[in-house]
Formats: C-alpha cells, structure tokens, sequence
C-alpha cells in the first residue's frame, strides 16, 4: 500500500529524503473517487519516473456549487487499492485546514484562457485549480505533473501557468480515457441515474460527429454546429451548456477551422454536469473502437 501523508510540512520532510537520493518523482493531482481515468495518469508518471506521488484532495477553492463540493464522492479506501494497483508510493491527502490553514490571500489566475468554454459558467473555478495546483507543485517539487485532456482548458491554463511563472515542471498530459460507448471516465458520472447514463453518451457522439465533419473538410463552424446540435436536442432530458471549436492554445471561438482546434462541449443531465472535448490535429484518427480503447 503507499504511503499516506496528510501534513504539509511531513511531505516536505519526506520528499526532501527522495530527492537526496537523486530520485526523479511524478506527481499526479486528484480530487478522488479514482477511475480509470486517473490510474492511466498514475500508469504515465510511474514508467516515466523514480518516484510517484499522487494528492487526493477535493478543493473547495475550485467548486461554484456548494452542493457539487457536499456531494462529490468520497471513496479513500478504494481510492488507495488504486493508487497501491498503479504504482503510487506515496498519497498526499491533506484536510482543508491543512492545505488552508489561514485565509488564503494569494491566488493564481490565466483571465485570457478562462473567459471562454467552462469558465464562462463557473466563476472562479480555475482560480481555484490553478491555485492548489501551485501550492501543491511547491509542495512536491516534482520534475514532471501529469494531466487528463479530458480537461482541456484545465490543462491550458495550468502549461500557461507554469510556462508564466517560471515553475520548475514539465506539464504532461495523458489521453482521455473512455466507457466503450464513448463516455469519457469521470467522477461525476455516478451521479447518473439508469436513464440519464443512457443517454449521456450524445456527448461524445456529437464531438466525434464535429471532428469527422472537419476531418471531411468541412470548415465553417456555423454549419457543423447546425449539423450537430439536433443531436442534443432529440433529448429534452439534456441542458446543452456549450458546444464550440476554439484555438486550442487561445481557446478563443473559431468561425472558420484552418488549422488545429479544440471541440469541446458542456452538458446537464438532470443534476450532474458533463464535459468532454476531443481535438482536430487535421490528420485522420479514430477515437475509439468497439473495444472502447484506442484504436
Ligand atoms: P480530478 O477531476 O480528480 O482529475 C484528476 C486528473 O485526472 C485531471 O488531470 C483530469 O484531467 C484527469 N482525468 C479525469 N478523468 C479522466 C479521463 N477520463 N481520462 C484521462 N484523464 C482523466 O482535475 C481535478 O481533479 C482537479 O481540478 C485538480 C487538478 C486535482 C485540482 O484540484
């Protein structure tokens, strides 16, 4: 089983003994309830590294809802198993008066790639991200800190982040992982109920529908959201929050597709908010097969 450090000042302790071995040490930030998603994510850091760590910490700075903070799971003894099955040696797995124990006065914020997409529906979500990735970074001093593309514009901001403020890490980001039907893996998918969990693929086949239609030179953004969107609305059970092609480094709307772009979309299922994105590279790829894997 890992090692399970909840104080900040004991992991300081401990990874300054790795690193005098000369040690290379992965981190891999969590909020729990671990999947599949995140073990690939632990999968990466430990062929790539010495030494992994891994935080299991639910944020309350990054939560808009009060309820989504109240209700998200919790589930440490599982989540152990995980991180013991995947190669993790050590969890850092703070309480909120550790990792805040005064008021937190300094934050971190990237405005320019926060105004669009998810940001522009949950205010001070990424301050919240970005900030206790930092204050977990410093923690850990990792040499590299790996991220799903599954959060794209979560992973936007923090290579920005890192690349402005001069941190010490390489940013590495890992495939998202996906149910053979095309749900990407999320913690939030057990909020699903039977009927809502039928019908949340939608999603991931509208993304797929966008990118086919790009890979077959379709260009105008207009006209590939006219072909998709009937997609969402055939469900009324479905609340489409946004569904757009971006910049993928500006996360800026596109209009015209002439190079590479982000496709990302945000949806509500009765009580539970999905998102999913896949990229257009221009060169032609499958996503998934029937196994669910990559193919
Ligand atoms: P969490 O949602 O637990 O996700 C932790 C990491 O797992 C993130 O980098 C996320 O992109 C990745 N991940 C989640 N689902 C995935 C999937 N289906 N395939 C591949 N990777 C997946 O993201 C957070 O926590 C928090 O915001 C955090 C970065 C820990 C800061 O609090």
């Amino acid at each position: 089983m890992p090692e399970v450090i909840s104080s900040p000042g004991e992991l300081k302790d401990r990874i300054r003994e790795l690193r005098r071995t000369g040690s290379s040490l992965g981190f891999v930030p969590t909020m729990g309830a671990l999947h599949a998603g995140h073990a690939a994510l632990f999968d990466s850091a430990s062929s790539e590294n010495d030494f992994v760590v891994a935080s299991i910490f639910v944020n309350p700075l990054q939560f808009d809802r009060r309820e989504d903070l109240e209700r998200y799971p919790r589930t440490m003894e599982h989540d152990l198993l995980v991180c013991d099955q995947h190669g993790v040696d050590i969890v850092f797995a703070p309480t909120a008066a550790e990792l805040y124990p005064g008021d937190q006065l300094a934050f971190v914020d990237v405005p320019a790639l926060t105004e669009s997409l998810c940001g522009k529906f949950r205010p001070g979500h990424f301050r919240g991200v970005a900030t206790v990735v930092l204050k977990l970074l410093n923690l850990v001093q990792p040499d590299r800190a790996y991220f799903g593309e599954k959060d794209a514009q979560q992973l936007a901001v923090i290579r920005r982040m890192v690349q402005d403020l001069n941190v010490p890490v390489a940013i590495v980001p890992v495939a998202t992982v996906r149910e053979p039907d095309g749900l990407a893996l999320s913690s939030r998918n057990k909020h699903l109920t039977f009927a809502e969990r039928g019908i949340a693929p939608v999603l991931s086949r509208a993304l797929q529908q966008a990118l086919e239609l790009l890979l077959n030179k379709e260009r105008s953004v207009a006209l590939i959201r006219q072909s998709v969107l009937p997609l969402f609305a055939a469900h009324p059970e479905i609340r489409l929050e946004y569904f757009a092609i971006t910049d993928p480094n500006t996360l800026e709307p596109m209009e015209h597709v002439d190079g590479p772009a982000l496709i990302a979309g945000a949806m509500w299922l009765g009580s539970t908010r999905l998102i999913d994105n896949v990229s257009f590279r221009s060169e032609r790829r499958i996503l998934w097969g029937p196994s669910g894997g990559p193919v």
